[in-house]
């Protein structure tokens, strides 16, 4: 099996990183635009296999996608990220030309390859790859609901002074500060709902905190955060090579399903060897529908600034 990580920023060379370390592959290839980068990065690497005991072998490559020939699965990161104060949307302008030549190039090389997006605006950026390229829907799948649903996880244990992995909760909708939907009714402690245990002050703090989870990172941090993006995208790769069928909720495109079509947006589904397989309906209340439908239309407002780019 072989994977390509585009873009050896600190998304994408952790994600590289998640995916070595499980020895999702036998071959990884991180590339990068600044020369380089990726070289040293991936000889960085490495040099970790004998001290962390894994054997994919890590190549790098400055932006020579002959290189990524014949890959299974294509993570791409490249792009601006955020800084303090900057929503997800305002990286569209410049990440919109990044997204669709990397979409290209990695196309030429690995005509068959099932392509992952982290790169913001994720849901736009996704939509964008699907348009752009014209491969067949199961094979494009937007990150964004998987983070952000691991957030809501850990938010829910700081609450409940449980282990995230007793946690079954998911995020749907975009993937921005104020069109995510963190569905605390859905979410359960070991089949319990979480609701039984938690005050409605403590679910709507849950819910705010999810929300905003990336922002406060970037604020602390003063760039995007990294470790949880590229996990996520290292557990979508394992998902797909695994053929685990695990559900994550991942941005993708919907003809009908939730009450909408021509959009890319998160919603619950089976993520294996054909991609994303299958989506999970998880009958929403009225209010989580509209909830959906608000989400629906900012996302497509920001779809609709692709045609004048
Ligand atoms: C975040 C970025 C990766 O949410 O979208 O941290």
């Amino acid at each position: 099996m072989k994977v390509t990580v585009i873009g050896a920023g600190a998304v994408g060379a952790t994600c590289a990183d998640n995916i070595a370390l499980k020895e999702l592959c036998n071959e990884l290839v991180l590339l990068d635009i600044k020369e380089g980068i990726a070289e040293g990065k991936a000889q960085d690497m490495m040099q970790t296999a004998t001290l962390l005991g894994f054997d994919t072998k890590i190549t790098g490559s400055t932006n020579d996608y002959s290189k990524t020939a014949g890959s299974d699965v294509v993570v791409i990161t490249s792009g601006l990220p955020r800084k303090p104060g900057m929503t997800r949307e305002e990286l569209i302008g410049v990440n919109t030309g990044i997204v669709k030549t990397v979409c290209e190039n990695v196309l030429k090389h690995s005509p068959n390859a099932i392509i992952i997006v982290i790169s913001n605006p994720m849901d736009t950026m996704t939509y964008l790859a699907l348009q752009s390229t014209n491969l067949p829907k199961h094979r494009i799948i937007g990150m964004g609901g998987t983070l952000d649903s691991a957030r809501f996880k850990y938010q829910l244990s700081q609450h409940l002074g449980c282990s995230p992995a007793d946690l079954n909760a998911v995020v749907v909708g975009g993937h921005g500060d104020t069109t995510m939907i963190p569905l605390i009714r859905h979410a359960t402690w070991n089949s319990t709902p979480v609701s039984r245990y938690l005050s409605t002050e403590q679910q709507e703090k849950i819910v705010k905190d999810t929300m905003v989870g990336g922002a406060t990172l970037t604020a602390l941090i003063g760039t995007s955060a990294w470790y949880a993006p590229g996990a996520a995208g290292a557990a979508l790769v394992e998902s797909i090579l695994r053929d685990e069928k695990k559900l994550f909720t991942c941005c993708v495109s919907l003809e009908g399903e939730y009450g909408q079509k021509d959009i890319c947006l998160g919603v619950p589904v089976i993520i294996g060897k054909n991609g994303w397989e299958r989506i999970l309906d998880f009958d929403l209340n009225e209010s989580e529908k509209a909830a959906f439908q608000k989400s629906a239309d900012a996302v497509r407002s920001m779809n609709d600034v692709l045609k004048t780019l």
